[in-house]
């Protein structure tokens, strides 16, 4: 991106993740006299560009909270979606993840997406090319095709059905009540949830998510152990291990729901920790907790924050209103055909919700 937003030079990495990159292009914290002035620009842009935001949980919490200031949105990545096609505003400023822009290009093709950084990735797409996906896809024929949001627009061509976290267990048993064999991907831990939740025989490709991955049991343990009280939420693309010692496995809508819905004065968060922004202004008299990644015995250093996500920033916002740079493309027949997978889980999710169905947030599927 050619911008003069000032960025930071990192001296972290994960050695087995190359996220150094990234971590160098996340911006610096404006100092306080440029965060009004950036935040003031974006409003008076927004409206003379007929312009919306949307963004995700986990980007800074200066674009959550600007974003539903200005009557745009905050949510999980199927509400980002939906919201970016239903609202009648002319451009949509995604901050969040790549495939989350290609997500509201697809459905909106009409519509001008911005984003504050085009090379904010994810490790599930970057783990998913869509040539080796096809082949994979090819050498399984008999099995419906169902591929997590966090793809590829080419890899979201070759489904038959698109899910997100918060509804891919109720979309999974449906297809697996009417006799559908799955093909899942990419995401490994969260194909293994679905399989032991649905029962579906599902064929799951490999990915990982490198926020969630970091998570680890035994360190969860320590810290139930020390705050006794504590209930632990989980996002279901934490590994196995983690899973199980959950209160309560959700998208982050699901979460946020988990902490609406119970009593308990403390809560464990395994979840990229921007989560904790909502979580913490919901809810001024619970305590919120990190869960720990890594740990005292690890050989790397991590932590609980996706590094596409902090590549977001205000300055970032402000230049693409300004400028229209970062506009997401999509080829458009490309387009037309990842639109069939996504549009059947928009539909299938408003039905159920029509039908009062709860979500997907399971409560009670821990350790016990
Ligand atoms: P949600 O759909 O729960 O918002 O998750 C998106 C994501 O990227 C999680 O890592
Ligand atoms: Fe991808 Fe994980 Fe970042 Fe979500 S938190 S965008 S799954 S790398």
């Amino acid at each position: 991106m050619s911008t003069t937003i000032p960025l930071i030079d990192v001296a972290y990495e994960q050695p087995a993740c190359p996220t150094r990159h990234a971590w160098a292009r996340v911006p610096q914290q404006p100092a306080p006299g440029e965060r009004q002035r950036l935040k003031e620009a974006i409003r008076a842009l927004l409206r003379e560009r007929n312009a919306v935001m949307v963004s995700h949980y986990y980007v800074h919490s200066d674009l959550q909270d600007l974003a539903e200031e200005t009557g745009g949105l905050v949510s999980d990545s199927l509400e980002m979606a939906r919201f970016g096609r239903d609202h009648p505003a002319r451009t949509l400023v995604v901050s969040g993840v790549r495939f989350m822009g290609e997500t509201a290009k697809i459905l909106s093709p009409g519509k001008t997406v911005l984003m504050p950084d085009l090379d904010a990735t994810c490790s599930l797409d970057l783990g998913c090319p869509a040539d080796e996906f096809s082949a994979f896809c090819d050498a399984h024929p008999d099995r419906t095709v169902v591929v997590y949001a966090n793809t590829s627009a080419a890899v979201k061509a070759r489904a038959d059905w698109l899910v997100t976290s918060s509804c891919a267990v109720d979309i999974v048993a449906d297809l697996h009540r009417r006799g559908h064999k799955i093909l899942w991907a990419p995401d490994k831990h969260l194909g293994a949830y679905i399989a032991k939740k649905t029962g579906a025989d599902i064929l799951p490709w490999k990915g990982s998510c490198i926020v969630h991955d970091e998570f680890k049991a035994l360190e969860l343990e320590l810290l139930k152990d020390e705050n006794p009280q504590a209930r632990i939420l989980v996002h279901p693309e934490a590994p196995a291990d983690v899973i199980a010692l959950a209160d309560a496995v959700g998208s982050t809508s699901g979460i946020l729901r988990a902490a609406r819905e119970m009593d308990a004065p403390v809560y464990i968060v395994a979840t990229d920790a921007g989560l904790l922004h909502k979580l913490r202004t919901e809810h001024p008299d619970k305590l919120f907790l990190e869960a720990p990644t890594a740990g005292n015995s690890a050989t790397c250093k991590s932590c609980a924050h996706c590094p596409w996500m902090a590549m977001n920033g205000l300055a970032g916002v402000e230049h693409v209103l300004r400028t229209g740079e970062n506009e997401v493309h999509i080829d458009p027949r490309l387009g037309e055909r990842a639109r069939l997978p996504i549009d059947r889980m928009l539909e299938f999710t408003a039905r159920a919700r029509t039908a009062g169905a709860p979500g997907a947030m399971v409560p009670g599927i821990g350790a016990a």
